[in-house]
């Protein structure tokens, strides 16, 4: 029973940091959930002004994932499937934060990237590919998040579908007050701040 409980507490740890709130209270930049749409990751750090911070936050969120799978490799091998899928319900539901986090777009990818780097290509493509051109990073990361079973799925890996079509719903549910401004024609993009 040891290592499956390990994987689980490792990935849901590392994944229940909050570096988007983290990062702007350490460099003064006022509280993440008072700014914007009041989300804890990157795309709202950027609505802050400071693109060094949002840039960090996304690197760091998807660190968190990718590694929550790499230690779980090394240390309880078998388990990375449960320990990817902790991060990211950490990231999403931290115990820290009553259990009101993030979206999960960024921590998702760490986590497809250490369990199939195809498949992290994949999502890669689909996110930054959409935001370039698109630039509504809601639609984006949801997009990129549904690719990933599908990618999974062309690539034979069929352990992984189940897993990441349950993170693809998850950020599809998280999504949901964005998909409701997306309805309305509200949805910001990026670049642009909201008050
Ligand atoms: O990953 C979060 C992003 O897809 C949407 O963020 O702040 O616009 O709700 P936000």
């Amino acid at each position: 029973w040891f290592p499956p409980v390990a994987a689980l507490l490792i990935g849901y740890l590392l994944g229940s940091i909050p570096w988007g709130i983290l990062l702007t209270r350490i460099a003064g930049a006022g509280d993440l959930r008072s700014i914007g749409s009041g989300n804890i990751g990157a795309t709202n750090v950027l609505r802050t002004g400071r693109k060094g911070l949002a840039a960090a936050t996304l690197l760091l969120d998807l660190l968190k994932g990718a590694a929550a799978v790499w230690i779980v490799a090394a240390w309880f091998p078998g388990e990375e499937l449960v320990a990817g899928a902790a991060a990211f319900v950490g990231h999403c539901y931290p115990l820290w934060l009553r259990f009101r986090g993030g979206k999960g777009v960024a921590t998702m990818m760490g986590v497809v990237v250490a369990l199939s780097p195809m498949a992290g290509l994949v999502y890669a493509v689909v996110w930054l590919g959409l935001l370039a051109t698109i630039r509504i990073s809601s639609v984006a990361g949801m997009a990129a998040a549904v690719a990933a079973p599908v990618a999974a799925a062309a690539l034979g890996r069929f352990d992984l579908v189940v897993l990441f079509l349950g993170l693809a719903l998850i950020v599809l549910w998280k999504h949901r007050e964005n998909i409701e401004r997306l309805v309305a024609g509200t949805e910001p993009r990026i670049g642009r701040k909201r008050g």
